[in-house]
């Protein structure tokens, strides 16, 4: 069993290697190889040797190899998780302060934002998808990198690769409503369907009886149903109640937008973007990560968003060896789960996963109320994967004005034009 961890450099592969040691009864893994670019070259090698240390601390024969030759990495992988962020902080910093500007929301996987993040990744994720066609067909590749939904469609629409796209929201959101109820998360039955980072709870049962409306209760009291990454506004009880789900974290960007950009200005000038802010942790993570004395996954990295992250990807890929056809929430194509939506397009749902993949479970038509907003915000999604797969204005424009964050066509396209601008160097596709 050989994984393949591409932006192995990254501060989350800690929770990564920890995940694989904490599933080792399991399933067996026999290597796992760190590859990054030359540019991450310190922190590959930071975090490279306190994987190795975690490794050696388990006792588990698993060999740990770093390496900046991704063919190397991919060739022969059973698994290839793609966790890279092109441009890096800098760039997410960018996208974050650009749309501020604007009077929009500036966020790193969603509206401008994340426009120019898939812009800058899809192109990226479709060589290595090349590569991982050549060197290992039948490797499954889970997608971490961000926007996850719309990375996995492309991957999904231009490719053979059998993609799964993972995200951390779910099993968070179920972490936390398990919290709120007090009971164990195993005793949760929780239906998810919506769109990355717009996701919706659909139905809450604990022993075969509906809690959802304790939840909404108790979340509207107060309850933190959060991420670390996302200011904590909360939730209107009429709004959740007539609503009768729960809206991920990052609904908050839509359903509260006003007071959503009015904390993020604020923010931005006194405390730094969250890419900012984030540059800050990682400075200091990094620095624990040097410590020769450390074999562990340090409790610092809980100061960042993606909890939970290695259980999603360790428990998933788990139930693809074991078969053991446990549900997981994925990113998959659609393919007539949600009627009112495209084939082909990807989708995040509660699926069934055994050693043939994810089978989602049937969600059956979106109620109106939902349906609007997953359909505007899935139109944009596909306008900005043409885009960055072609290269096309026209379609980046149309891409941008769909968005609900953007409140015309003039600002999206200031929007464009700063965006392209400021990207150019990631973006040789529209530069032709
Ligand atoms: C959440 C999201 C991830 C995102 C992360 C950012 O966990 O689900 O998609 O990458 O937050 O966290 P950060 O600490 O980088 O702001």
């Amino acid at each position: 069993m050989k994984i393949a961890v591409i932006g192995g450099g990254s501060s989350y592969t800690p929770e990564l290697i920890e995940g694989i040691i904490l599933r080792a009864d399991q399933f067996k893994v026999d290597e796992i190889v760190l590859v990054d670019i030359e540019a991450g070259k310190e922190k590959l090698e930071i975090v490279g040797a306190l994987a190795k240390r975690m490794i050696q601390k388990s006792g588990l024969p698993i060999k740990v190899e770093l390496t900046f030759n991704r063919i190397k990495a991919i060739t022969n992988a059973d698994f290839v998780l793609t966790q890279f962020r092109v441009g890096g902080l800098d760039a997410r910093a960018n996208d974050e302060r650009i749309p501020l500007k604007y009077d929009v929301i500036g966020q790193e996987t969603v509206g401008p934002g994340g426009f120019a993040k898939a812009i800058r990744t899809i192109p990226v994720i479709l060589d290595i998808c090349d590569e991982i066609e050549q060197y290992s067909k039948d490797a499954w590749l889970i997608n971490f990198t961000n926007p996850a939904g719309m990375v996995t469609e492309a991957v999904h629409k231009y490719t053979n690769v059998k993609v799964i796209g993972l995200c951390n929201v779910p099993v968070n959101m179920k972490q936390m409503a398990a919290n709120i109820l007090e009971v164990d998360r195993d005793d949760l039955n929780i239906s998810f369907s919506g769109l990355n980072h717009l996701v919706y709870a659909t139905k809450v049962f604990v022993g075969g009886k509906d809690k959802m409306n304790t939840l909404i209760e108790r979340i509207a009291e107060g309850r933190n149903m959060n991420m670390r990454n996302i200011h904590d506004a909360p939730w209107d009880k009429e709004f959740l109640q007539a609503l009768q789900a729960l809206p991920c974290p990052y609904h908050r960007y839509y359903y509260m937008m006003d007071e959503m950009l009015i904390e993020e200005k604020e923010a931005a000038e006194l405390r730094g973007t969250r890419a900012e802010q984030v540059k800050v942790i990682e400075k200091a993570l990094f620095k624990t990560y040097s410590n020769p004395n450390l074999d562990v996954k340090p409790k610092e990295l809980e100061e960042r968003g993606g909890a939970l992250y290695s259980e999603a990807a360790i428990s998933l890929i788990t139930s693809i060896v074991t078969n053991d056809h446990a549900i997981h929430t994925v990113n998959v194509p659609n393919n007539g789960t949600i009627p009112n939506l495209p084939d082909d397009v990807v989708i995040e749902v509660s699926c069934v996963v055994n050693s043939e993949g994810p089978q989602p479970i049937q969600v059956g038509t979106l109620p109106s109320e939902i349906n609007g907003l997953i359909q505007q915000v899935k139109a944009f999604e596909q306008l900005t994967i043409e885009a960055a797969v072609t290269g096309d204005k026209g379609k980046a424009l149309l891409a941008l004005t769909t968005n609900p964050f953007v409140p015309s066509s003039k600002v999206a396209k200031l929007l464009l034009q700063d965006l392209l601008e400021t990207n150019q160097d990631y973006l040789p596709q529209f530069h032709k």
